[in-house]
């Protein structure tokens, strides 16, 4: 028998667009840890390429036979199971989120159709930000069901609570589950009832003051680290939760993830993508988990909601070109 007379496995892919320093390191998490295949993509000529070429050499130091390509093209993301885009400007010193809706709202709704042109089947993910407005506009230029699209905010907003939990209480980050709910932003709603150690809620661990101090620094985690970084943000712990999600997806793994999921009733909202717990499989999100919340809590993610609503309202309007 020749070798010839195999038929050729397609092998699985995940396209990232945007090859910036989430893209980047979110393409090395996916073929670092054998994943998936990946296709970077970004407007700059040769960084892509650059990136991707220095994966590939990285190969057979890090055990793996994963092919990573670098491209400026959309066709050569044809076929992508899964299509992640982090394409956009990340936020510079005293600018918040919202400061970026305009520039990335074009890129985002230009990304996104050229990708699904290629990828009509993908799961799509945003990481990109504002990020709840930044996906709304995804999910409505792609014309997928919206269950396939999500974005990515409450896996890094709640590994952020976790971390500052665990530290608080000199514990391993292992036993702690933290759960951050709503927009990523200022406006998130962080649930110590709903944060455990091993089981137990915070709120039975620590006093009001403390956990107080911890939502407080959750909420401003990313902005505490572009302050400290000065150029760009965060994208370790970003590129981190973003490969949670798509491992979900491609492993068919039915994992209850905080995502910014497309609600149509649930929580008493409608028409808005914002964080929620979701069952992430291979369809994407499968279901939305309703947990029980309290007035305060209820009340705290209903605001949330309305500052998204008045982000993708505003993105509209910005748009040079109608969708
Ligand atoms: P970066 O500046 O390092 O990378 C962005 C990349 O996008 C650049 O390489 C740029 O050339 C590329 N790009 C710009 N326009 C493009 C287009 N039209 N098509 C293809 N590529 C294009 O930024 P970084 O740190 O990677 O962040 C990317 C985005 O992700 C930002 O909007 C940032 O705010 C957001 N972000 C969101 C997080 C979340 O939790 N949702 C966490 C971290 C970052
Ligand atoms: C973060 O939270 C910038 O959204 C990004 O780090």
């Amino acid at each position: 028998m020749t070798l010839s007379s195999f038929a050729a496995c397609r092998p699985t892919r995940v396209s990232v667009i945007g090859a910036g320093n989430v893209g980047a390191t979110l393409a090395q998490r996916i073929a670092e840890k054998n994943l998936a295949d990946v296709v970077l993509l970004d407007i700059i000529s040769g960084r892509p390429q650059g990136i991707a070429l220095d994966l590939m050499e990285a190969r057979g130091i890090e055990g793996h036979d994963r092919y990573i390509t670098g491209t400026n093209q959309y066709a050569d993301t044809a076929n992508s199971d899964v299509v992640v885009i982090t394409a956009g400007l990340p936020r510079k010193p005293g600018m918040s989120r919202d400061d970026l809706l305009k520039t990335n709202a074009g890129i985002v709704v230009d990304a996104t159709k050229q990708a699904l042109q290629y990828s009509p089947n993908a799961v799509l993910v945003v990481v990109t930000n504002p990020l709840d407005a930044m996906t709304y506009l995804a999910w409505k230029v792609s014309g997928l069901p919206p269950h396939q699209v999500m974005g990515m905010a409450g896996i890094l907003d709640s590994a952020r609570f976790q971390t500052f939990i665990a530290i608080e209480l000199g514990i391993s980050t292992a036993d702690v589950n933290a759960m951050v709910l709503g927009s990523h932003g200022d406006l998130m709603v962080p649930l110590p009832r709903y944060s455990t150690v091993s089981g137990i809620p915070i709120t039975e661990l620590m006093d009001t003051a403390t956990i107080e101090r911890l939502v407080e620094r959750t909420r401003h985690g990313g902005a505490e680290i572009v302050e400290l970084m000065q150029t760009g943000g965060a994208y370790y712990a970003p590129a981190s939760s973003a490969y949670v999600m798509v491992e979900a997806i491609l492993h068919n793994q039915h994992r209850w993830l905080p995502v910014a999921s497309y609600l149509q009733g649930e929580y008493g909202l409608q028409d808005v993508f914002i964080g929620v717990p979701a069952r992430l499989g291979c369809s994407g999100v499968e279901a939305v988990l309703e947990l029980n919340l309290t007035e305060a809590e209820h009340t705290a993610l209903a605001k949330s909601a309305q500052a998204v609503q008045q982000n993708i309202h505003q993105a509209f309007n910005l748009l040079e070109q109608p969708i």
